[in-house]
């Protein structure tokens, strides 16, 4: 058994979850008409209700025991004071100086001001796009950029370009490319005027394989559809952390927008990966998108924790996952916009805390990282929630929505949080026998046609689920809830002991996809593989 799972505050909370384990939801709720109001926090115009999870106050305290116990506070410092605690890589992950503040330092050097430097460059290139002086090859005004990046490069920037649709600037389309299946690119490409079209090399590292494959396809049809070397400049911008690789590419390096190594790839949409941001929303928008991270941080880090919503957020996960044995975690944004919001925290909590050692390289003996998935309500309703109501799984759920929305027709919005409540309510309280009984008899059905359906009918309940709303989803607020997922991630891989900031897992296939990509172009048999592998390898040879 590892130190954690012998030590006391881990023990208290296995004895408490056997006592609690036996008390229903619905109980919890019928025994304490202020259970809301215990079990809620409110931060500015975002209100996270985890109510509907089995705690009791006695909960609380042992979780933040726990909390204590892993030195939470001082891991807080330690992040925020520029530390190399991604130990495995030698760097800080310093992802909240890109919206400081105030100072924030690494190595002795206070990195707020470079972070200022690339903003102000942002800003003036975003103005030029925007204003037309920016100009194509042809003198036209640019009308379409294409984000081209993968992973953290990609999927920050396309979740908040269409989360923040209605604050989109009318004559700029944006599009993202991501995917080495070139129906990607060329799906994208068939619509567009080389002319009046802006590419955006998004890669932290410039080495990433489906990157700069897409990137120098792009390049090819630039050039064969009216572009020309000299007219690269205007087309082709970079955003990386490697100057060399991107001259060598062929950018200049005058039209590179840097970032650096302290900012992990999923947490860098505030960096000048959130260039696609930028310029869609424009600049005064990505701004307040960082101000309202940075109102998140600082709650983060001068809140105590009982009322600090990343430190609630993450220990009520760790009593889900560790102590009550859930293995997925459903993300069920209540707003079209946010439908990439999923995938997006899919990447950041996965990649983050999909770890099987700890700090010191043991194996832990505890679950770490959850299987995160969901879909935008209400369609989820009417494709997986019935395993959600009946089905054999151990899952939680965070349900997230807005209060106000943005479009033209808001008679729809309260049947949209009607069924946000009610599916968080029949989740919780389910339906007993006798409920479901009841229902049949008014029906008047026969006695032993209702005691055919019964089971069918009868809905389990006590599923917990944390509810998020908001205001209105306006650029500072999606920033704050951003921030809140970032940082409840941290607090997890603290009380785990692991590192949330490298990324080894996805080393191995990168590796071995090189090796093979080799066998399947060249007439030669494969080589060592194992059989499966010799197999497939042989059969696309002779269908490709
Ligand atoms: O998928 C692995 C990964 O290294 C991610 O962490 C990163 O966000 C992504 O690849 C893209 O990397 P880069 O920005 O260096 O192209």
């Amino acid at each position: 058994m590892s130190v954690l799972t012998r030590s006391p505050a881990w023990l208290a909370l296995q004895a408490h979850q056997k006592k609690i384990a036996n008390r229903p939801l619905r109980a919890l709720f019928d025994e304490d008409p202020q259970r809301f109001d215990k079990f809620s926090l409110q931060f500015r115009d975002l209100l996270l209700d985890y109510s509907k999870h089995p705690v009791e106050q006695a909960t609380i305290h042992l979780l933040l025991a726990l909390a204590k116990q892993q030195k939470l506070a001082d891991w807080l410092s330690r992040m925020a004071n520029g530390e190399k605690i991604n130990f495995t890589e030698n760097r800080a992950a310093l992802h909240i100086a890109l919206r400081a503040n105030s100072p924030v330092f690494t190595d002795g050097v206070d990195v707020t001001q470079e972070v200022e430097r690339v903003l102000q460059q942002i800003g003036h290139f975003v103005e030029k796009v925007h204003n037309g002086t920016h100009r194509g090859y042809s003198g036209q005004s640019i009308t379409d950029v294409v984000n081209i990046g993968i992973g953290g490069s990609d999927l920050g920037p396309v979740m908040v370009t269409e989360a923040l649709k209605p604050y989109h600037v009318p004559q700029l389309r944006v599009h993202f490319v991501s995917n080495i299946d070139g129906a990607h690119l060329a799906g994208t490409l068939q619509h567009l005027d080389p002319a009046t079209t802006l590419f955006i090399i998004a890669s932290k590292t410039f080495t990433t394989q489906e990157t700069l494959t897409n990137a120098h396809s792009a390049r090819k049809w630039f050039l064969a559809n009216g572009g020309s070397e000299s007219s690269i400049a205007a087309h082709f911008v970079a955003v990386s952390t490697n100057r060399d690789a991107v001259i060598q590419f062929g950018i200049d390096p005058a039209n590179m927008f840097a970032f650096w190594d302290w900012v992990g790839g999923r947490y860098s949409l505030w960096s000048a990966i959130g260039l696609p941001i930028a310029l869609a929303v424009g600049m005064e928008h990505f701004r307040s998108l960082l101000a309202g991270a940075q109102t998140m941080d600082h709650h983060f880090l001068t809140t105590p924790f009982e009322q600090n919503l990343p430190v609630m957020l993450g220990l009520i996960s760790i009593w889900q996952i560790n102590f009550f044995h859930v293995t997925s975690q459903a993300i069920l944004p209540y707003d079209q916009s946010m439908h990439r919001f999923p995938a997006y925290l899919q990447q950041l909590e996965m990649e983050s805390n999909g770890k099987r050692v700890n700090r010191n390289g043991e194996t832990v003996d505890y679950s770490t990282g959850v299987v995160i998935w969901g879909e935008s309500g209400t369609n989820g309703q009417h494709a997986f929630y019935q395993l959600l109501h009946q089905g054999t799984q151990k899952f939680t759920a965070d349900f997230l929505a807005p209060c106000q929305c943005h479009h033209s027709l808001p008679e729809h919005h309260p049947i949209l949080l009607a069924n946000f409540l009610a599916q968080t309510e029949a989740l919780m309280r389910g339906k007993t026998e006798q409920e479901v009984r009841t229902e049949l008899l008014n029906q008047h059905l026969p006695a032993d046609e209702v005691g055919r359906l019964l089971p069918h009918r009868v809905f389990p309940g006590n599923q917990a689920t944390t509810s998020i709303l908001f205001r209105k989803l306006d650029p500072a607020t999606l920033g704050q809830l951003i921030a809140l997922y970032e940082h409840k991630v941290f607090v997890q891989s603290v009380i785990w002991e692991i590192n949330p900031f490298d990324q080894w897992g996805v080393e191995l296939g990168k590796q071995l996809a090189g090796k093979i990509l080799s066998e399947l172009v060249s007439d030669q048999p494969p080589a060592q593989h194992d059989a499966s592998t010799r197999g497939l390898i042989n059969f696309y040879k002779t269908q490709r």
